[in-house]
């Protein structure tokens, strides 16, 4: 980066900065998205995790569904039940599904993406936020 030689540059670079930010913040709202977390742990990867991610990205794609977005996430607890996936429909609360290899998927997109039916293989959440908490 090139350095800044005077009050005016450095004026210049905040406003810049403080339109970026601006654009983020009017961006995609995440909360009307449908979010899709693969959890990533070593063990999620041995148990195929990547090839849930790659399945979810081609079925999305596919399908021609353009309000989901897929994150990876790290370790959820949920060893026994992997590969793990996390899925949160707008103004609900997530869901956490156990098992999806590349085949479910397939289901969990038409039914509860598309549907909002619930599917085979919902783990109880064991925790709660801190938000609950208080
Ligand atoms: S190490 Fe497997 S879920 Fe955390």
């Amino acid at each position: 980066m090139a350095k800044i030689k005077s009050l005016d540059e450095l004026k210049k670079l905040r406003e810049k900065l403080q339109n970026k930010v601006e654009l983020r913040e009017k961006g995609e709202n995440v909360d009307d998205l449908v979010q899709i977390k693969i959890a990533m742990a070593t063990c999620g990867i041995a148990a195929g995790a990547k090839d849930t991610m790659d399945a979810f990205i081609g079925k999305l794609n596919e399908k021609n569904i353009k309000n989901a977005v897929i994150t990876q996430t790290g370790c959820m607890g949920y060893c026994h039940s992997e590969p793990t996936v996390e899925i949160t429909l707008p103004g609900k609360e997530a869901v956490v599904f156990g098992n999806v290899d590349a085949d479910k998927t397939e289901e969990i997109i038409e039914k509860y993406i598309k549907n909002g039916e619930l599917v085979d293989g919902i783990i109880p959440v064991g925790y709660t936020t801190i938000e609950e908490e208080k």
